[in-house]
């Protein structure tokens, strides 16, 4: 997609980032976790957090992509991987967070974020990943159409509730982004 480009984020992002986050959350997860933390969350609250993880040098890396808008660049959607948080599955690499603005969704921001952290996990030494996402997320759909296999299902406590996740899992990423780079139009 024109107008839009994916780097690594910075630390001055953060705002940008939370932003987005914040409002991705209140969207997507309204009824799916309890809306007493969906209310609570800040766009100051999330700003540091995302702060003090861009400035550490830690084992999470974040893409984000930013917009080109009348008022100027803007930050529209984020991702965030690494190692894999927990070695419940055979998997070395994790997506952590994937959001997308809602106004840009719909336009190929995901596949790109998605394709940017497979070619940093690899070249990163990470060979396979894997993500959890909520089961009642219609968005876990766009994982399938990004050729995830469903590898698993757990409850996870949240908010003072127990939540049902999918994992998607995708063993080959060499292979992933040799078909990518062939059928992508705009990475
Ligand atoms: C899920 C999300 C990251 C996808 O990003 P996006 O920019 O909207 O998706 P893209 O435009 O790159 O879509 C790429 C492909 O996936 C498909 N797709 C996207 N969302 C889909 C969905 N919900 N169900 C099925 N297919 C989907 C698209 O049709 C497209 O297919 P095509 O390339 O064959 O045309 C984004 O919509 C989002 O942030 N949603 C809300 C927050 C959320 O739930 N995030 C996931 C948290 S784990």
């Amino acid at each position: 997609m024109s107008g839009v480009t994916v780097r690594e984020a910075r630390a001055e992002d953060a705002a940008g980032i939370a932003r987005v986050h914040v409002e991705t959350w209140r969207a997507a997860y309204a009824g799916l976790v309890p809306d007493t933390y969906l209310v609570g969350m800040s766009e100051q609250g999330q700003a540091l957090v995302w702060q003090r993880l861009l400035s550490s040098r830690g084992r999470e890396s974040v893409l984000v992509a930013e917009g080109a808008t009348p008022d100027g660049p803007q930050l529209v959607g984020f991702g965030s991987f690494g190692r894999a948080r927990r070695g419940t599955l055979p998997y070395k690499g994790e997506i952590y967070t994937l959001y997308v603005a809602g106004d840009w969704q719909g336009r190929g921001l995901g596949r790109r974020l998605i394709g940017g952290m497979f070619r940093a996990m690899v070249r990163d030494g990470l060979p396979d990943a894997f993500l959890w996402v909520l089961s009642s997320n219609p968005s876990r759909f766009f994982y399938e159409a990004m050729g995830g296999n469903r590898a698993a299902t757990r409850q996870e406590a949240f908010a003072g509730t127990l939540l049902d996740e999918t994992a998607y899992a995708w063993p080959d990423l060499g292979g992933w982004l040799a078909s990518y780079s062939r059928t992508s139009r705009s990475s």
